[in-house]
């Protein structure tokens, strides 16, 4: 399978998991503009999955090497890291940003927000893996994952204010929506940073594992458990609860209704239910 050639990604496959390594660890993975740019085809080259199938859609394929010719899944999941080092993503790259005009800075946190918004658009899970730092753009990145895994070394932090900045790849909107306003408020205004333990004591971090292999491996074996599930519903269980953050409580059950509405007119649910009174177990077809 052909994801292209980056300068500072490496994109590997293997067993229905993408591998997305930041790989600048010379500048602690810090998000460059060239690093956002190529996120962001990273990103299109993943939003086709399924689409070949899914009967929501217009149907056609896309072409990305996310959906392959017969239009599967081959990609069940994506693993997002840094490359093996000190961090995770130091952030947004400071040193570009010294010689930005405001107007470009903005347009450089606008490009972020787009790949934020891609990746929670992926009809897939994507697992932020954090080994080391996440601070400021790395945190807000690993934010924009379904959900983050942490090493023992992990380190969360939002330090802008020791820049005179402000978070501005997304942190603080997603930071309030994931640990509550009142933790996120604290720890944006201190700049203090989380252990891996203390991220996963209020909800920023999923699971803790001991070392980088432990982390990866297990971020590995969620994507292929759910991999044995229709492929369809996760897509539509993801959406649905991204588009509902946020709302009310009734125009979240609207979007809800939407969506199964959308799974109950699946193949796979055809299967998914037919099985189950069969007793036995699902092939889920994917459309
Ligand atoms: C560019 C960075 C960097 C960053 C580290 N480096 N973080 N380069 N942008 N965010 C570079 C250093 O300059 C250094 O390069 C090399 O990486 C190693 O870093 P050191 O500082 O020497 O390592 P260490 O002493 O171990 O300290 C690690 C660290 C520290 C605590 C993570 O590097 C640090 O505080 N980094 C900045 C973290 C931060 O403030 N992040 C938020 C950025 S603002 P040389 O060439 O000297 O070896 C942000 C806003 C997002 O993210 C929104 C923007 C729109």
């Amino acid at each position: 399978m052909d994801f292209g050639s980056y300068e500072t990604l490496i994109v590997e496959f293997a067993d229905g998991v993408a591998t997305v390594t930041i790989n600048r660890p010379e500048a602690l993975n810090a998000l460059s503009r060239e690093v956002i740019d190529e996120l962001a085809k990273v990103c299109d080259l993943f939003s086709g999955l399924g689409d070949a199938r899914r009967e929501d859609g217009d149907g056609a394929n896309r072409g990305g090497a996310g959906a392959d010719d017969d239009g599967a899944w081959p990609v069940r999941g994506v693993i997002l890291t840094g490359a093996a080092g000190k961090a995770f993503v130091a952030g947004a790259d400071i040193r570009e940003m010294t010689s930005m005009s405001p107007d470009e800075a903005v347009a450089y946190a606008r490009s972020m927000h787009a790949v934020t918004l891609a990746l929670e658009a992926l009809p897939v899970p994507v697992i932020a893996c954090v080994d080391g730092y996440a601070l400021g753009g790395g945190c807000e990145l690993a934010l924009a994952a379904d959900f983050i895994y942490a090493s023992e070394s992990a380190q969360f932090g939002q330090p802008e204010v020791n820049l005179g900045l402000v978070p501005g790849f997304g942190g603080s909107v997603r930071l309030p929506q994931r640990i509550g306003l009142g933790m996120a408020r604290e720890l944006i205004y201190t700049a203090r940073r989380l252990t891996a333990h203390e991220a996963s004591s209020l909800g920023l971090v999923n699971g803790v594992f001991p070392t980088r292999e432990q982390l990866l491996a297990a971020a590995a074996a969620t994507i292929r458990e759910i991999a044995t599930k229709s492929p369809t519903a996760v897509a539509f269980a993801k959406r649905s609860i991204n588009e509902a953050v946020g709302r009310t409580t009734a125009e979240g059950l609207d979007v809800e209704a939407n969506a199964f509405r959308a799974a109950f007119e699946t193949e796979d649910m055809k299967e998914g239910t037919e099985a189950f009174v069969a007793k036995r177990s699902p092939v889920f077809p994917g459309r």
